[in-house]
């Protein structure tokens, strides 16, 4: 672990998060390499702490025990060709962060026997409070494993997924999760206004319930249901609010939109799958 060589190919938000995330979890600077083609990414990489900066994609993924591709789904086609030439010759783990980018796919770019990770993070990483869904179909020993869980723990918490398929509905869940509460913290805020509060007493308030509730459900183990009921009195004012929306169609839009979530991210997975 102490000589642990870990190459990002792509310096974006997402990298730097897991950089960053590394170096305040104590992984050594110098083992830690990247690569961006864009070099005001790789520049603004190089402030997060005493990291090996590459101005090429073999010399930074030369010897990398695990590689981090952060780069869009767009450019996974071309940072797999940039490393290929040194990944059939070296036995590292390949980590694929790009959503709807199978670990087919990947191994087709690069090799059968290539070790691949995929994972599906999400927004919060950026600020520590990721949820990362973590699938390998590969053979690996519990040292890979653990690094790589260790990277992604570094920015919130991990959940390694029983199957790829899982994968999809994890991006359909938590990848794009985020947005769904920012929608729901943005109609709660602007009714709050037009109701006759001030937007930034309705938009402070609005945070710090949305931040409120979820410590709560993960503060304590309790089923997500009983919490709503022990917040809702009877025939008191969130009993009436809860009425109105499951009156009003609540639960099926949610199922909609998770339902269209998930069909998107089946259909970036079926365009970027050998098979
Ligand atoms: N940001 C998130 O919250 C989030 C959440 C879940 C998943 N992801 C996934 O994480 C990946 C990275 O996202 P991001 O937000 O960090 O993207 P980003 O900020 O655009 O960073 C990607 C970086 O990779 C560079 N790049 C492109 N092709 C390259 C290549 N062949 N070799 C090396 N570098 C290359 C890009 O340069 P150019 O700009 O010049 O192309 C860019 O600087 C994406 O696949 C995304 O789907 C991100």
């Amino acid at each position: 672990m102490e000589n642990t060589i870990i190459t990002f190919i792509g310096a974006g938000n997402m990298a730097k998060s897991l950089i960053g995330g590394l170096l305040s979890s104590g992984f050594r600077g110098h083992n830690i390499r990247a690569f961006d083609t864009d070099p005001e990414a790789l520049n603004t990489a190089s402030s997060l702490g005493p990291i090996s900066i590459h101005d090429d994609s073999y010399s930074a993924t030369l010897g990398a025990h695990i590689i981090v591709l952060a780069v869009k789904p767009q450019s996974i086609s071309q940072a797999c060709s940039s490393i290929r030439a040194c990944v059939i010759k070296q036995d590292s783990v390949v980590v694929t962060i790009a959503a709807g980018i199978t670990t087919s796919f990947i191994k087709e770019q690069l090799q059968e026997k290539c070790k691949v990770v995929r994972c599906m993070p999400n927004t919060p990483a950026l600020v520590g409070w990721g949820a990362s869904g973590l699938f390998t179909a590969d053979k690996m020993s519990d040292e890979e494993k653990n690094l790589i869980d260790a990277i992604f723990s570094a920015v919130g918490t991990t959940f390694w997924a029983e199957t790829e398929a899982d994968i999809d509905i994890i991006t359909a869940l938590s990848g794009s999760g985020p947005a769904y509460f920012f929608l729901f913290m943005e109609c709660l805020a602007d009714i709050a206004c037009q109701l006759g509060l001030n937007k930034e007493a309705a938009i402070a308030l609005t945070k710090q319930t949305a931040a409120g509730a979820a410590h709560m459900t993960l503060e304590n183990n309790i089923d997500l249901k009983e919490l709503r009921k022990n917040v809702t009195s009877p025939g008191g004012t969130t009993e009436k609010a809860i009425e109105a929306f499951l009156a009003n169609g609540f639960r099926e839009a949610v199922t909609l939109a998770l339902k269209a979530a998930h069909e998107r991210a089946l259909q970036f997975s079926s365009n970027r799958s050998s098979n």
